[in-house]
């Protein structure tokens, strides 16, 4: 059923100019954009968004890549969009990701790999929340 993710398209994708390339590929599978903003986080901020995270080893290293510049934070509607933008942007690391797939094309490595997508509805619910209110959401 039409369903919402959160999506981030992440530091080194912004930085390297990649910004209109994902958002054109995010269209053309079928994405309608209901919410889109451009922000630079702060590490409290960037902390808040990854606690899940928090006593994995990589946890220092992440917040420091998703600090390091602006990021563009997205809502993206479609049947079944959690796992749809997931095959978009294919495996966490670059290097297992499937041909065509956003983190193969734009991605550097398992930390600098150029898009998030929530994994699941209530990482969804929380993340969508953290970056956006209702009035900032079509
Ligand atoms: P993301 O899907 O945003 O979720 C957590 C992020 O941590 C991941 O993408 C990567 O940017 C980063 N990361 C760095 N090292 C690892 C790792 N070993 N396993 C998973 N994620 C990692």
């Amino acid at each position: 059923s039409l369903q919402r993710t959160f999506a981030v398209i992440k530091p080194d994708a912004v930085a390297a100019g990649n910004t209109g390339n994902i958002l054109a590929e995010i269209e053309a599978a079928g994405f309608s954009i209901a919410a889109m903003k451009k922000m630079h986080l702060t590490k409290s901020q960037a902390e808040g968004f990854y606690y899940v995270h928090k006593e994995r080893p990589f946890f220092g290293d992440l917040v420091n890549f998703m600090t390091e510049g602006p990021i563009v934070a997205l809502i993206l509607e479609k049947e079944n969009a959690i796992a749809e933008w997931r095959k978009l942007m294919g495996a966490t690391n670059p290097e297992q990701a499937e041909e065509g797939t956003l983190r193969k094309k734009y991605g550097a490595n398992i930390e600098r790999n150029a898009t998030h997508g929530s994994d699941a509805e209530e990482t969804a619910a929380f993340e969508t929340r953290y970056f956006f209110n209702a009035m900032e959401t079509v």
